[in-house]
């Protein structure tokens, strides 16, 4: 067996925390040979639910939970971590405005990436899950200039797990039929999920659905996802979104062809440079590269551009408060 890896994961007592920390333990998120030291980082309130997660962790008795530390301290929580999962965030509360929304976070991801920068391990590699996700990594991102920028990431995994599972549904084959689908731009309603560019069983997705039910039903139903979720559950989406981060950290470790994920844009696609954007990416030797090449015909063009507008309006809106 490998030397434990150092998976931090903050907000661990929340609901996510609660689907997550489980499935890093049974070796899911890295590997079924590679121990884990585990490191939950929560807010000095809900120390206590963390310590009762902790117990009940300890009680799966899993062979590859070398150890679990509980903190309320970022330099421990980060102290040589080679994984951060930033999954605790600042919830939009009964009259915030977007600024005070993004003031808050930046609160909470500045000081999270200066810890990282400071602290984590040469290799870290970070997953933002929080709210606003994309804009979050950005804030963590500069706040750790020694760190590769290219270790920060912002999680739209779901988004492309949900579009897949509606797509697998529409054509009644199976989720693996489905290869080189890509959500492109913000973890948001902006979002747009790529049928032109995604091949089911060898074919089109475009082709094989009418344009009316791309436009007037998958988009919409895919970008809306999460709030159809909260209406139903009475909460946000959990175990689902936990598990689209043990696929993202999983296929960054170990390497996929393609799939989805926010980076940081090296202008490709017309992306500003800088931005946290969701982009078609495959991973090898433990790096993502956006895939390049991929046609974009001007319906995907206006998509596009109207999510990163957005995201480069958050960009411009926490440079004002200061926070990059
Ligand atoms: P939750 O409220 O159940 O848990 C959040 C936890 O974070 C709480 O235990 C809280 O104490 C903790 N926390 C708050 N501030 C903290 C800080 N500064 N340091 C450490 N911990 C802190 O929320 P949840 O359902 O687990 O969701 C967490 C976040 O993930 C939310 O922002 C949610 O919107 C987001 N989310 C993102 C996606 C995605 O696809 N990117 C999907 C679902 C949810
Ligand atoms: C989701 O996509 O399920 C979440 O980002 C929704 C939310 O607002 O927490």
């Amino acid at each position: 067996m490998s030397t434990p890896v150092t998976v931090t994961v903050t907000g661990a007592a929340g609901q996510i925390g609660y689907a997550l920390l489980f499935r890093i333990a049974s070796g899911q998120l890295l590997g079924s040979d590679v121990p884990v030291r585990l490191r939950l980082l929560e807010i000095t309130p809900a120390l206590q639910a963390a310590e009762g997660t902790a117990m009940e962790l300890n009680d799966g008795a899993f062979p590859l939970l070398a150890s679990i530390d509980i903190t309320d301290d970022l330099k421990t929580a980060f102290d040589g971590a080679n994984v951060a999962l930033l999954v605790g965030a600042r919830p939009r509360t009964a009259g915030m405005e977007r600024g005070d929304l993004l003031a808050a976070n930046g609160g909470i991801f500045g000081p999270q990436g200066k810890a990282i920068n400071e602290h984590a391990a040469s290799d870290i590699k970070v997953l933002v899950v929080g709210n606003p996700a994309n804009t979050n990594a950005l804030i963590a991102q500069h706040s750790a200039p020694d760190v590769p920028a290219n270790r920060f990431t912002a999680m739209t995994r779901l988004d492309h797990n949900r579009a897949i599972s509606q797509l697998a549904a529409k054509l009644s084959v199976p989720v693996t039929a489905i290869e080189h689908l890509t959500i492109w731009g913000n973890h948001s309603a902006t979002q747009y999920p790529d049928l032109y560019n995604t091949v089911v069983n060898g074919r089109s997705a475009a082709e094989q659905v009418d344009e009316e039910w791309l436009t007037g039903t998958f988009i919409p139903e895919v970008a809306q996802r999460g709030a159809a979720i909260i209406k139903a559950r009475g909460a946000s989406s959990a175990a689902s979104a936990a598990s689209a981060a043990i696929d993202h950290v999983y296929d960054w470790v170990n390497g996929t062809d393609w799939t989805s994920a926010a980076v940081v844009s090296d202008g490709s696609y017309g992306v500003p440079a800088g931005l946290i954007s969701s982009f078609p990416v495959r991973s090898a030797d433990g790096e993502w590269e956006i895939i390049q090449g991929v046609p974009v015909n001007d319906f995907s063009r206006g998509k596009i551009d109207a999510s990163v507008a957005e995201l480069a309006a958050e960009r411009d809106a926490v440079r004002e408060l200061g926070l990059i």
